[in-house]
């Protein structure tokens, strides 16, 4: 349950209130798709959008979910994707500067300052989040953050030489390091997205492999355990079928039968590195979704495709007898109320296919790149 963000943050801390009295609030909000528009031909709405839950509500979900064997995972951000963090506590930040909570989407320049002080902040919320959430897995971010203030930051630069660290990616790794030591001391285990392994992967971390599948398997040789959430297949903010048709999508397509096809455990691993493979996850940004009813309708029936890839040995999969299916689980969608996207009417021309593929290429050197 991803809680906090450069946008918003989204949970009551009570020993921190000014991340929800300020943090969980922007001002107003970035119109359309921001990632392909110039810096000054952005449009904003004008509007302040905010909201949290309140710690008796998270215990109230944590406990629904308990109730249905289902246990709830929190993510707290760090030290990326927190710029709503460093608006309600600017000694946070690398600049000491006072930030607003962001209002466009992408990733933030604005990482947290590498402190003991911002480690303690960073403790002290963990302590609350893990009275909340009995979770044994505590997800602690670690993706997407920049490196561009430690680089210029004299605290971070002296951070690094007297903790003997090679570059700010190492410096990373400390500071993932430290949440480990401290949540494996309080009997949790840490998850991070696989750019926690960037400069060295902490002792008893486990690695969300988002940015392909090659790190996570990476993880799972060096006898890590790995959550597999590749961008390609289990990613539901991507558009489901064309996206001339389809409501305004972060990008990409990932329909119904790419996701049902995914392999988490790819034939041929060695039995040690399958077995470090824990499952999979499906991922559901929602910053292109503003009502209930569109989170729904990405979520389903992908979400259901995903649950039989895990939880069926791969002899018994097939999309076709899943299709024949999956009409009655719609009908009971729809006595619950949940809103999906009927199955149908997804694939692209030939024109559309090609765009995509070079699309999907174009991700994987980027992130490629984005790990030099
Ligand atoms: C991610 O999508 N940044 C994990």
């Amino acid at each position: 349950w991803h809680l906090t963000e450069d946008q918003g943050w989204r949970i009551e801390i009570k020993r921190y209130p000014k991340l929800t009295t300020v943090g969980s609030v922007r001002a107003q909000t970035v119109v359309g798709h921001p990632l392909f528009q110039d810096e000054d031909e952005k449009v904003f709405d004008g509007i302040a959008h905010g909201g949290f839950y309140s710690q008796q509500q998270v215990k109230e979900v944590v406990a629904y979910a308990a109730a249905r064997h289902v246990t709830v995972v929190p993510e707290i951000e760090f030290p990326g994707h927190a710029q709503a963090a460093i608006a309600a506590y600017p000694e946070l930040g690398n600049t000491g500067k006072q930030l607003k909570v962001w209002e466009d989407w992408g990733i933030s320049k604005n990482t947290l300052k590498p402190s003991d002080e911002t480690l303690d902040f960073y403790r002290n919320v963990l302590t609350e989040v893990m009275v909340m959430f009995p979770s044994p897995y505590i997800h602690i971010g670690g993706d997407e953050a920049p490196k561009d203030q430690w680089e210029e930051s004299p605290f971070a630069q002296q951070r690094m030489e007297q903790l003997g660290l090679a570059d700010a990616n190492e410096l990373q790794s400390w500071l993932i390091q430290q949440m480990d030591d401290f949540l494996t001391a309080n009997g949790r285990r840490l998850i991070g997205w696989d750019e926690i392994m960037q400069g060295g992967l902490s002792t008893n971390a486990t690695v969300m492999s988002w940015r392909g599948m090659e790190r996570g398997l990476e993880a799972a040789e060096a006898g890590h355990d790995v959550i597999m959430a590749p961008t390609e297949w289990t990613y539901f903010d991507y558009y489901q079928a064309d996206p001339e048709v389809e409501p305004l999508a972060i990008g990409s397509y990932t329909p119904l039968v790419k996701v049902y096809h995914f392999e988490p455990t790819p034939a041929g691993l060695p039995s040690e590195v399958r077995q470090r493979i824990l499952g999979a996850q499906g991922q559901l940004w929602t910053e292109f979704m503003k009502t209930p009813e569109h989170l729904e309708y990405m979520a389903y029936p992908r979400a259901a495709a995903l649950a039989e890839v895990v939880w069926s040995p791969r002899e018994n999969r097939n999309y076709d007898n899943f299709l024949r299916r999956l009409p009655r689980h719609m009908q009971r969608l729809e006595v619950l109320g949940v809103n999906y996207r009927p199955p149908g009417n997804d694939e692209l021309d030939a024109w559309d296919s090609l765009k995509q593929w070079l699309f999907h290429k174009a991700i994987g050197i980027y992130f490629w790149f984005s790990d030099l």
